[in-house]
This record gives structure tokens, C-alpha cells and sequence, in this order.
């Protein structure tokens, strides 16, 4: 299947990241190479661009599309979680970046290849794994878990609000049986919820398949480490460019930014700073950025997208 994943809001993204030629930078979530294909056109001989993806279809998929662009600039593509950002661009030598950007959470070809286990629509092994070396897969979390540890990863990655009752159902539906895939899944999911609150809002098995793909990725705590990894690599006047998916992201990033913008706490009266706070980054977007209406009609999967900008100070 060829790799189609349209890249959100793609020209605010380039126009945010304000492209040097001759700059270097890292796109943390390759996927389909939508935005990376777009840094690159803009490099000149000097410029580098370093892409992370910890998906290996991803990675191929990005390499022949970055291979079809032409461009003076290089690039060079690491099969790794962007948690190893620091790492990563150590080994490329370089002290510093002068952009960054993650488009968070799955592509669309991860979504449409039905047998990867990321979608309900799908009827396939549970799995949800971006990275297929990850030892934790769907499959282990439903079946071996306990109830309040569902409940907990229901209730808070997915926001749903029948997260006692859909982990009661899956804990009482594998004693009897295995929970083997999405298909089980959504069907046990669809018989927890009750049939009134089931006819409005989306797919019953939207939020709880949202949570165990989180929990299965660490999604939130890997975005959690990495802002301030990220912040440190970035060069006086370089830009990190953040798109998240949903609320839980977009308030991770909201507050890492709003922490890493901080200037001196201390009273007014005193002489002297005794803090030692110091801002490290100065906030571009004050509100998240989000798509165009024309983008929308175009992509709906854009919906619950959001864009936020900081700069290194
Ligand atoms: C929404 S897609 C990115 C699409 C890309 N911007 C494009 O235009 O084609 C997200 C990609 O990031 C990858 N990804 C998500 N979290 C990651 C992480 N922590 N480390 C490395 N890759 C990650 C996923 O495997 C997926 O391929």
C-alpha cells in the first residue's frame, strides 16, 4: 500500500520554522516524510536534516520520498523513539539545531493498515505497537493488567467516562476467553457502554482504543521527558513546532512551554534575584494554531489538530 498520509497544517509548519539553508533539523516523527520533504526543498548544500520515526515502514516510506526530492540539502533517517533526541543529534555531530518538529500520535497509513491493530474499523490481532521492538503490546495490556489499572489508563489516556464498567467487562469477558483482537475488543467495549449513551458522539470504541494505544507507546510520558531535552538542543532562536491530537497532549505541551518561558519568582521587594529562574524559551503561539476550514474540508483526520510554536531564548 503506498504511503498516504496528508501533512497538517504543512505551510504553517514550514513558515514557523523559519528555514535557514544552510540550518540543521530534526523532524521527531517522519511518518509518511509530508513535512521533512518540505524542510528539505529548502536546504541548501550546508543544510542538514535529521528524521526520527520509531515505525519501520514509516522510515521506508520516508526514505523514498526524501530520496525523490530535489535538493542540495542532506538527510539522514534514525530508526529510534524521539525520547533519544539528545542522542540522536550528538551522533550527527552537532552541538545544536536551529529547528524541531513532532507531529504527534499515528499516521494515517498506521491507521489503514488494518493488521498493525490501531483501529476498531479493522478486525485484527491486538497489538498497537508504533515501534514493533516494544516489548508491551494491546494484546497484554487487556489481557494481564488488572481491572483498576484498565480503569485507570480508560479513564484518564481516553477520557471516558465508562472506564469502571468497560474494565469490569474485559476483565470478566477473558476468563472465559482470551481477548485475541480489535474486533473482540470493541464488541465486549460496545456491550459496556450503555445503549442511550452509545447513539450520540463518536465510535463507542474511539476513547478506550485511544488509551491502550497511549499506554501500549508511553505516548504521554516519552512527550513529557523530551520537551526539556529538546529545548536544551536548540539553538538562541530556534523553534520547536508541536502538533498535537488531543487535549492530554496539547496540555503537556501548553504547560512544559508555559514552565520553560518562566522568568524570576521572586518578590519585587527583594534586592536581588534568589531564584535563579530563567526563561529558556519565549512562547510564539499564545493560542494553539489550528487548521484551516479549507484544510478541514480537505482532511477531516486534521480536526483535532493543534499547533504550538516557542522559541529558544
Ligand atoms: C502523525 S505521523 C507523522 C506524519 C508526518 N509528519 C508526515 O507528514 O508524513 C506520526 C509519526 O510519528 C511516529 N512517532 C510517534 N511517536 C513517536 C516517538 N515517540 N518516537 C518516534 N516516532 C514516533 C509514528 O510512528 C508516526 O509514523
Amino acid at each position: 500500500m503506498e504511503f498516504e498520509h496528508k501533512p497538517i497544517m504543512l505551510d504553517e509548519c514550514v513558515e514557523f520554522l523559519n528555514i535557514r539553508p544552510d540550518g540543521t533539523y530534526v523532524d521527531g516523527t517522519l511518518g509518511g516524510g509530508g513535512h521533512s520533504s518540505e524542510i528539505l526543498k529548502r536546504l541548501g548544500k550546508d543544510g542538514l536534516l535529521i528524521g526520527i520515526d520509531q515505525d519501520e515502514n514509516a522510515i521506508k516510506a520516508a526514505e523514498r520520498k526524501l530520496s525523490s526530492v530535489e535538493t542540495q540539502g542532506k538527510f539522514v533517517i534514525e530508526h529510534t523513539n524521539f525520547e533519544n533526541i539528545r542522542e540522536v543529534v550528538k551522533k550527527h555531530k552537532k552541538d545544536s539545531v536551529d529547528g524541531i518538529i513532532l507531529d504527534l500520535g499515528v499516521s494515517s497509513h498506521q491507521l489503514d493498515e488494518g493488521e498493525r491493530g490501531f483501529s476498531y474499523r479493522h478486525d485484527a490481532p491486538l497489538d498497537m505497537r508504533m515501534d514493533r521492538n516494544n516489548p508491551l503490546d494491546a494484546s497484554t495490556i487487556v489481557n494481564t493488567w488488572s481491572q483498576e489499572e484498565l480503569a485507570s489508563i480508560i479513564r484518564e489516556y481516553g477520557e471516558e467516562k465508562w472506564a469502571s464498567r468497560i474494565a469490569e467487562f474485559i476483565v470478566r469477558n477473558r476468563k472465559t476467553q482470551k481477548i485475541s483482537t480489535t474486533g473482540q475488543l470493541a464488541d465486549i467495549i460496545k456491550t459496556a457502554i450503555p445503549a442511550a449513551a452509545r447513539r450520540e458522539g463518536p465510535h463507542p470504541a474511539k476513547r478506550t482504543f485511544q488509551a491502550i494505544r497511549i499506554a501500549v507507546n508511553r505516548e504521554l510520558e516519552v512527550l513529557e521527558k523530551v520537551l526539556e531535552d529538546v529545548t536544551d538542543i536548540l539553538r538562541p532562536g530556534g523553534r520547536i513546532v508541536i502538533i498535537t491530537f488531543h487535549s492530554l497532549e496539547d496540555r503537556i505541551v501548553k504547560k512544559a512551554f508555559q514552565k520553560l518561558a518562566q522568568s524570576c519568582i521572586c518578590p519585587k521587594d527583594l534586592p536581588q534575584c534568589v531564584c535563579g529562574i530563567k526563561p529558556k524559551l519565549k512562547i510564539i503561539t499564545r493560542k494553539p494554531v489550528t487548521p484551516s476550514e479549507e484544510e478541514l474540508e480537505e482532511n477531516p483526520r486534521a480536526r483535532s489538530a493543534k499547533l504550538r510554536v516557542a522559541e529558544k531564548l
